[in-house]
């Protein structure tokens, strides 16, 4: 075959190729099969050295259009191709910018956790500082050392959980109180919060809840001290407006005890439900700590005197939110939590508003 005739046919072999190339990597690599250095054309031009001098102008100038014409093609269909290469590209990165985006769930403060850290905040700013003690006590520091002796009618008030060993869950956090004095010589000026146990159970009470004990021991502490503290703290968490009385108890670790009432946060205290038509809401057992309990840690009830208080968080939380079911704060159901907790950016709190399956508390619901 004539040198003309080899360049007619890679011609017609490289169209044939370059225009059922489906990839510019595929079209590429045409290129260096027909033009590269070693392609097929450099291969056929070889031949032109055993050509007559005379007849090698032509058989150039025949190599040079075939040539130019496959880059031609080349270049047209290399833009296809890229063309073509990009718009699937972009459509297989295609963004729906319709699409919801993620909602970032941030963390809330469980209801119990945001009402005893107002508590706390309260008596932290007069002064008291934070204590904790153990769940399980000895009989000794539950009741004993409190004043309460074995045969006590007291102690049927507490309905203990009491372990093989003779300890017990600890009814209330009083016994921190006596391990805190042993512990410490006067000032003492603590509050102690923690997990109570008492075998009882219905819609405002569970056998385990939360109770934060107060207790103020130093020379010449008064009962005047105990109103002042107490009242303040009451005007404080549910408002300066309310009223607040204190009533003659009995606590065999107090002498005298109290307790102490506020008046109705739903009623203004004309009586209702809440308050049992009487107007007031039992809130805090007081008194001043009884020589009894002085003795028991080694002080002298000449020299010091104190006063010592005991709250529930559970009512407290109950009262302010208008929660009709202790249950509630252990359930963990996240619609009932969402619906607490401070520490929620706009953004998230329209994002995370609770599902209107439930009703919404503070509800019309009322706390027996
Ligand atoms: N410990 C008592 C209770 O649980 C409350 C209380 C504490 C009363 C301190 C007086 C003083 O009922």
């Amino acid at each position: 075959m004539s040198l003309v005739d080899q360049l007619q046919t890679l011609k017609t072999a490289a169209f044939g190729d370059i225009q059922t190339a489906s990839s510019t990597q595929a079209l590429d690599e045409l290129r260096v099969k027909f033009l590269g250095k070693k392609g097929l054309l450099t291969d056929i031009l070889k031949g032109v050295s055993s050509l007559e001098v005379s007849e090698r102008p032509k058989i150039g100038q025949v190599a040079n259009d075939v040539k130019t014409e496959i880059q031609a093609l080349y270049q047209e269909k290399l833009g296809l191709l890229q063309t073509q290469e990009r718009d699937a590209k972009l459509k297989e990165e295609a963004v729906d910018v319709s699409m919801p985006g993620y909602v970032k769930w941030t963390g809330l403060r469980h209801p119990l956790n945001q009402v005893l850290l107002e508590v706390q905040e309260i008596f932290q700013k007069l002064g008291f500082s934070v204590k904790e003690g153990p769940d399980v006590e000895s009989d000794y520091y539950n009741f004993e050392a409190l004043n309460i002796p074995k045969d006590h009618p007291a102690r049927d008030m507490h309905d203990t959980f009491y372990l093989k060993n003779g300890d017990v869950l600890r009814t209330h956090t009083s016994p921190v109180q006596i391990r805190t004095m042993k512990a410490q010589t006067p000032p003492i000026r603590i509050i102690v919060p923690g997990k109570v146990y008492r075998c009882d159970t219905d819609v405002t009470h569970s056998p385990m809840f939360h109770q934060v004990e107060g207790l103020y021991v130093d020379t010449d502490v008064t009962f005047a001290q105990l109103k002042g503290t107490l009242s303040h703290f009451l005007k404080e968490f549910f408002g300066q407006d309310k009223k607040v009385r204190f009533r003659p108890s009995y606590f065999p670790f107090t002498e005298p005890s109290t307790e102490v009432d506020v008046q109705c946060v739903k009623c203004e205290g004309h009586g209702c439900n809440i308050c049992k038509r009487t107007g007031w809401l039992e809130i805090l057992g007081a008194g001043m700590v009884n020589r009894k309990v002085f003795e028991s840690v080694g002080y002298d009830p000449d020299v010091v005197t104190g006063f010592a208080f005991g709250l529930g968080i559970e009512r407290l939380a109950m009262l302010k939110y208008g929660i009709p079911d202790i249950r509630l704060f252990y359930e963990n159901d996240k619609r009932f939590l969402s619906q607490f907790g401070l520490s929620q950016s706009p953004l998230v709190a329209a994002m995370t508003a609770p599902t209107p399956a439930m009703p919404l508390y503070p509800s019309k619901v009322q706390v027996k």
